[in-house]
């Protein structure tokens, strides 16, 4: 019996001795991952180990998830059932759905919409399903896992191109003989915080026919056209919307609910509804999620919560300079602050020493960013207030000094 579980024991240890070496490698390069756990509290506060943190990694921007007014609904809404249990194209699409679709479509100046399960399975399912042996993919560098992994799912030909970079963008898609192409990038990209060259690229994308998809997860509902204040995000900011084939975002970042949906004209949607499998074989997103996302969106619309978050970012930009904290790339407009550190050691070590202070702010590493280009990802909320930022701007210039 003993000998038995030893060879058990044997075997398994082989047949995962992979595991243990690859997490043993991770770890000897300090870009091993682990996960937190943090109770929510009120306002920007989590508690983590029984200690109050000011959360500065959350991708809640104008601090909706919190919002009261939409708590309270969302008491009311869940009363009547948790969840359709079935597709979309079983029993799974409903009123609730169909509203919130409609009510996105205006909001992004699109034909039509799909709510899809989340941004990521939206990137998947309009990859895989624009995309096939036979088209090229033109994708940005700095894309999101999401872009990249929808891109692997289509068995396109993927051509990377060197962030925001549309010469090469230009001469990539100029020399590219195939019928089907495809440029893909994000709105404000999502560890950079910054914004893609959109006015250039749209305009590469009409001249060359690729059909132009923007992943906008970080710029929606933060910008839009400043001078109808419509917040449609970052393709409106530019003034280039119409131009956009495939507008792709996330309901749990700036809308501070949970989901995913793409914008598009009503044949390419069809043709998504027909090919799309993560959208064809999963559940719907339950209507009290898509209720809830409804309200905020109108919510949202007013404004308020974008010029405070604005106002913080004024803030957080002058106080960098008044520190006068290196390697920031601030961006006007942009909720998204990276710290660049370098290091994948160093950027960790002051992450853990800003925790033991009472704020949480994530290093990023690699894979997410590239190596030796590991970051304090900050990302400020409309929730936060100046003292807030002030005390974290403080506490980070004496730890960087
Ligand atoms: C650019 C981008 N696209 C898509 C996603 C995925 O969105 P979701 O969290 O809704 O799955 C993210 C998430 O961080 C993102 O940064």
């Amino acid at each position: 019996m003993a000998s038995e579980q030893n060879s058990n024991r044997n075997s398994q240890n082989r047949k995962t001795s992979f595991i243990e070496s690859e997490l043993i490698r991770l770890e000897n390069e300090n870009l091993y991952r682990q996960i937190n756990v943090f109770d929510v509290e009120k306002e920007s506060t989590l508690k983590y180990k029984k200690k109050h943190l000011l959360n500065f990694s959350s991708n809640d921007y104008l601090g909706l998830s919190k919002n009261k007014a939409l708590l309270k609904q969302l008491n009311q809404q869940i009363k009547l059932q948790i969840s359709q249990c079935s597709s979309r194209l079983i029993s799974g699409s409903s009123t609730k759905i169909e509203r919130l679709e409609k009510n996105l479509s205006s909001h992004r100046d699109t034909q039509s919409t799909l709510i899809f399960s989340n941004g990521y399975m939206a990137n998947l399912g309009v990859l895989s399903a624009l995309g096939d042996k036979e088209t090229v993919i033109f994708s940005d560098r700095l894309n999101h896992a999401s872009i990249i992994d929808g891109c692997k799912l289509s068995n396109s030909q993927v051509n990377i191109f060197p962030h925001n970079d549309c010469s090469i963008l230009e001469e990539l898609v100029k020399k590219t003989s195939t019928k089907k192409k495809i440029i893909i990038t994000e709105g404000i990209f999502s560890m950079d915080g910054d914004f893609s060259k959109l006015k250039e690229i749209s305009k590469i994308s009409k001249e060359y026919d690729c059909i132009l998809i923007v992943d906008d997860a970080h710029g929606d509902f933060i910008v839009g056209n400043n001078t109808l204040k419509n917040y449609s995000g970052t393709p409106a900011y530019f003034n280039i919307s119409k131009e956009v084939d495939v507008h792709i975002s996330s309901l749990s970042k700036g809308l501070g609910c949970f989901g995913g949906y793409v914008g598009s004209s009503k044949i390419i949607c069809k043709y998504l509804i027909n090919k799309s499998r993560p959208f064809i074989f999963t559940s719907a997103l339950p209507d009290f999620l898509c209720e809830i996302a409804d309200i905020a969106l109108t919510n949202a619309k007013k404004g308020t919560h974008q010029q405070k978050l604005y106002d913080n970012i004024d803030y957080f930009h002058k106080l960098i300079d008044e520190y006068n904290i290196l390697n920031v790339k601030k961006i006007r407009y942009s909720p998204i602050i990276p710290i660049i550190i370098g290091s994948e050691k160093k950027a960790m070590d002051i992450s853990t020493k800003l925790l033991k202070k009472g704020f949480y702010v994530q290093a990023i590493r690699y894979p997410t960013v590239n190596k030796n280009q590991a970051r304090l990802r900050v990302s400020l909320s409309a929730e936060h207030n100046k003292h807030q930022i002030y005390n974290l701007l403080n506490i980070l210039s004496r730890i960087l000094k």
